[in-house]
């Protein structure tokens, strides 16, 4: 996430936008590029639309969309893992149930660029940044730097952020990079202490005010934009947390509020809303194909390739 300057990520989503409109078909721009989706953990969206995107684009694609086919569980490390990568592939986009997966896989010579297609508790950057492409699309006026404070949102994250890595990238890249969007946070959670120190740390760095609560009914209806999740990673194995704080069209949400997921969703997620201008969820599943092709054009140093 600090990787990535505002600057950059509003290039990223402008070219991301020019795109999906067609006012670019780079349809040959990464010829002779292999890109390698490296996946320890179930994946639909991520791994499917980095697939897309790389194919969109003319690159080729080799897979591992499951860690048990490959040697790593016959026991090799991922570092030994990263030394082969780099002859078989130009870019890996890597996803791992370890926080420190990214660490252990460049820790000897891994030396082609690696995407961090979600590591553990950790971070899922490229899911932040679909996620904040679909809600700039969707609400414009929020691109503006100099957006009057009643025009900024309220944002209520209903989960816990230190263990879900969408949620926790969402709100760091909102902390870190879209202040100015924001007017304040609420973290709706059954976890007392939902925030770990670095995304406090970037709230009070942002100086924005944020509360921590167990109670969605007396927040809910006052939420411009509501980020839920349920599933989280524990070890190797998913977990649900926070589901009772179900959203549905039963709830009382602001008129204009948008109700975004990273999905998979449980039943935290009511299927009623999907036909309502509340939904943002499925914009954040299409835009990510657009957002991650332009990120891997980027990354390969390939902008200027028609
Ligand atoms: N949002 C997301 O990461 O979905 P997948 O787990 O299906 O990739």
């Amino acid at each position: 996430m600090r990787e990535l300057t505002r600057a950059q990520l509003v290039a990223l989503f402008a070219l991301a936008s020019d795109l999906e409109a067609g006012r670019r078909r780079p349809a040959r721009a990464l010829q002779g590029i292999v890109v390698l989706t490296a996946f320890f953990e179930p994946s639909t969206r991520t791994r499917l639309s980095f697939e897309s995107a790389a194919h969109r684009l003319g690159a080729a694609v080799i897979s591992m969309p499951d860690g048990r086919v490959s040697s790593v569980h016959k026991g090799e490390s991922l570092a030994d893992t990263g030394v082969m990568l780099n002859s078989y592939a130009d870019i890996v986009v890597l996803r791992h149930p370890a926080d420190t997966s990214l660490d252990e896989i460049r820790a000897t010579r891994l030396n082609i660029p690696l995407i961090n297609g979600g590591n553990g508790c950790g971070e899922h950057p490229t899911q932040a940044m679909a996620d904040w492409y679909a809600l700039l699309k969707r609400r414009t006026e929020l691109r503006r730097t100099d957006l009057p404070p009643e025009q900024r949102i309220s944002l209520g994250v209903i989960g816990t952020p230190r263990r879900m890595r969408a949620l926790r990238s969402f709100l760091l890249m909102g902390a870190l990079h879209f202040p100015h969007v924001l007017r304040d946070v609420t973290v709706v959670s059954e976890d007392p202490r939902p925030l770990d120190a670095e995304l406090e740390a970037a709230l009070r760095g942002a100086s924005l005010p944020a509360v921590c609560t167990p109670e969605l009914q007396r927040h809910v209806s006052r939420f411009d934009v509501v980020y839920q999740n349920s599933l989280t990673l524990v070890g190797n194995e998913y977990e649900v947390f926070d589901a009772a704080f179900r959203i549905d069209g039963d709830t009382p949400l602001k008129p204009g509020a948008l109700v975004m997921h990273p999905l998979a969703r449980l039943d935290e997620l009511g299927t009623d809303l999907d036909h309502t201008s509340h939904n943002l969820y499925f914009d954040q599943a299409e835009g990510a194909v657009f957002v991650r092709q332009a990120l891997l054009l980027a990354v390969a140093g390939r902008l200027d390739r028609e």
